[in-house]
């Protein structure tokens, strides 16, 4: 019974020495093409410089449209809630383009 118990600790140390049998490779993903930009307009670089690091244009895009006061406070979530660096003198003018874009442009909303 020894003997075996012996055995069985010498397998199993045994068995850790091997090398985990692991094999990395390349890989690489397309992403999707999102097919909404930022239309042009006064404040587009400003929205692109602050908004654009954490999700596409299509996801403030294609919104249901709102309020003034509305896209200030998703801006105001944006900073609060998801600690977004934007950059306070920005805010205005980030809120003015949201909200022409939304009344001046047509877009199609996700099927
Ligand atoms: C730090 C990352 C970050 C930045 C920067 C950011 N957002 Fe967001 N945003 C998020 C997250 C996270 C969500 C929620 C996504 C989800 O629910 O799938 C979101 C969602 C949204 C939505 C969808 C509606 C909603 O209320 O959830 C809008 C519109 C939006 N963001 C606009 C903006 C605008 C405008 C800016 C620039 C002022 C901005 N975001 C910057 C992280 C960010």
């Amino acid at each position: 019974m020894k003997g075996l118990i012996a055995l069985s600790a010498a397998l199993l140390l045994a068995a850790c020495d091997r090398p985990a049998e692991v094999a990395f490779a390349d890989a690489s993903i397309t992403l999707p093409d999102d097919p909404i930009d930022l239309p042009d307009g006064p404040g587009r670089d400003a929205v692109i410089a602050n908004c654009t690091a954490c999700h596409s244009p299509s996801t403030m895009l294609q919104q249901p449209r709102v309020s003034r006061e509305k896209w200030e406070s998703i801006v105001d979530k944006m900073i609060t809630l998801y600690k977004a660096p934007v950059d306070e003198a920005a805010v205005p003018e980030i809120v003015d383009y949201m909200v022409r874009v939304q009344s001046d442009v047509s877009y199609e909303t996700a099927p």
